[in-house]
């Protein structure tokens, strides 16, 4: 969906009609027992984020120095977080006592929606953030607030293949459900709903290609990684570019030194994985934060979708993506 097909009399409205708003709107569920996901924009939103959304979309204004990661949930969207603030925060803290040792990257960078605008008695108080603020969202960018795109604010676009993606999804729903002990969603169906495009920001085709026409159109504003790319490249090119886009280039001399590769080692899974602040506790959701950290490898698919599942999501994902010139490495 176009920016210009958004409703954005929507935006407008006050909180005490935002319940009587979502009654108006298609909606589905993953499955009996788990949240209503409501058809907004042109996009499923999980119905807890709705406030947030909204809040969002009305209240916040961007910075030209503000850095957004972007992402459907489940594409690498921690990691990115990590890679950031790391790449930014470098010369202030080093590698010894870095945040990211101690704090969860969802801490360090925080979702616009789905955590600081979600509160309803409360605007957060970003004013008092120093630049660059590095801040997160899951929206379409078609839902994006008009002073995101019409500001010199940089978006970093996660996005990873949809094969591993919808496995990571079910994946970290299903381990919800069994701490909480809710119902375990068949993978089957939950399949079958993301081939409709019903999940959290779904439809993931249109959700990748809004930020893949984005970054087409103004490169400089919108750096389109992959999470493949991103995990093959030995070389680490991924993270010079990620450092010249967000405006914190390595010099010779850091690259001379290795920094380049302690950013790297530092934001690693394998690394982040078992701090204790990555797997211990729970996430403001809710949910278990070691749910962040589950395998990290590409092409994991295999081992739970069927041929015939696989078939028919990339006969679907090829349909969707045709002529945009978007494709994914899934193995
Ligand atoms: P798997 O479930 O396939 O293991 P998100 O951060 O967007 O929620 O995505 C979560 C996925 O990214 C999970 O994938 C998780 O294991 C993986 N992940 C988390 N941290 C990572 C890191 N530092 N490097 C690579 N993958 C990471």
């Amino acid at each position: 969906m176009e920016q210009k097909d958004v409703p954005r009399s929507c935006i407008s409205m006050e909180a005490d009609q935002e319940d009587e708003f979502l009654q108006t709107l298609p909606r589905e569920r993953i499955w009996e027992g788990t949240p209503y996901l409501y058809h907004f924009q042109g996009f499923w939103c999980p119905s807890w984020a709705f406030h947030g959304v909204i809040s969002f979309q009305k209240h916040f204004q961007a910075r030209d120095t503000d850095l957004i990661i972007a992402s459907v949930p489940k594409s690498g969207t921690t990691w990115s977080k990590a890679l950031a603030f790391a790449i930014v925060n470098r010369n202030r803290y080093g590698f010894t006592a870095n945040p990211l040792l101690t704090a969860n990257p969802h801490d360090l960078v925080p979702f616009l929606e789905m955590d600081l605008y979600l509160d309803k008695n409360n605007l957060p108080n970003l004013e008092d953030r120093s630049d660059p603020r590095i801040l997160a969202t899951h929206l379409p960018y078609a839902s994006l607030p008009v002073s995101i795109k019409d500001s010199g604010c940089r978006i970093v676009y996660v996005s990873r293949n949809p094969f591993d993606q919808l496995i990571s999804h079910w994946h970290f729903l299903l381990k919800r459900s069994q701490e909480e002990a809710g119902p375990l969603v068949p993978l089957e169906h939950f399949f079958d709903m993301y081939c409709k495009g019903v999940h959290s920001n779904g439809p993931f085709w249109d959700h990748a290609l809004g930020y893949w026409n984005a970054s087409l159109e103004n490169p400089n504003k919108v750096l389109f990684l992959k999470y493949e790319d991103m995990k093959e490249d030995v070389n680490l090119g991924y993270l010079k570019k990620l450092a010249v886009f967000l405006g914190f280039p390595f010099s010779a001399d850091e690259e001379r030194d290795g920094v380049i590769e302690q950013i790297s080692r530092l934001c690693s899974f394998e690394n982040l994985k078992v701090l204790q602040a990555n797997n211990t506790g729970k996430m403001k959701g809710g949910f278990q934060k070691s749910s962040l950290f589950r395998k990290g490898e590409v092409g994991d698919w295999v081992n739970y979708l069927t041929p015939s599942m696989a078939e028919r999501l990339k006969n679907q994902v090829e349909e969707k993506l045709a002529g945009s010139g978007l494709t994914f490495k899934a193995s």
